[in-house]
């Protein structure tokens, strides 16, 4: 089977979705940026203090080819992979594509939740906070909306929603794959 790829903005839940997903239909999960840390034996973050985000952005596109090949995967993206390059264009030729679109107040929230770094985000106050992530997936969502699915997506504060998004998924592509 082809690869499921999730796209979206930062905590949308693509790790958490694509976990779940993975394990449902008994597929291999995959983050992007975790492939990429183990390939370079760099955090991220690292990557993109030391080197800059257009070196990271190189790195990630040849990275997603690498893997958005493989079959039998679920690949969580990063927030920006489908925005860079010919990103999106190359996912939906390869790949099951799914934004999970969360509005800006469910993307605050879930990053109040999580603990994960992300440099784009880091060293602003909440005010700064909110008022990025709205600008930012205004002029991002355009990218994710050229996904072949759009799964709503609301406060992934439950496990039966997280199962909810999985089951809605997973429904999708078994309708693609007959
Ligand atoms: C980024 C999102 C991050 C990571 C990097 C840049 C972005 O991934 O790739 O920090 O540009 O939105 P997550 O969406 O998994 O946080």
């Amino acid at each position: 089977m082809k690869s499921i790829i999730l796209v979206g903005y930062m905590c949308a839940g693509k790790t958490t979705v694509g976990k779940a997903l993975a394990e449902r239909l008994g597929l291999r999960f995959y983050d992007l940026d975790w492939y990429i840390e183990t390939r370079f034996c760099k955090r991220v973050p690292q990557i993109f203090a030391e080197q800059g985000e257009a070196h990271f952005r190189k790195i990630e596109r040849s990275m997603l080819h690498e893997v958005a090949e493989f079959e039998d995967i679920v690949l969580s993206c990063g927030g920006g992979t489908p925005c860079f390059f010919d990103n999106m264009d190359y996912m939906n030729a390869v790949g099951h594509t799914f934004y999970l679109r969360a509005s800006a107040a469910t993307l605050l929230s879930h990053l109040s939740m999580s603990r994960g770094e992300r440099p784009l985000l880091k060293d602003k106050t909440s005010e700064e906070l909110a008022a990025y992530v709205e600008t930012q997936l205004a002029a991002r969502a355009p990218f994710y909306e050229r996904a072949q699915h759009i799964v709503d997506i609301d406060v992934l504060d439950e496990a039966e929603k997280i199962d909810r998004i999985a089951t809605q998924i997973s429904g999708l592509v078994e309708a693609h794959e007959k």
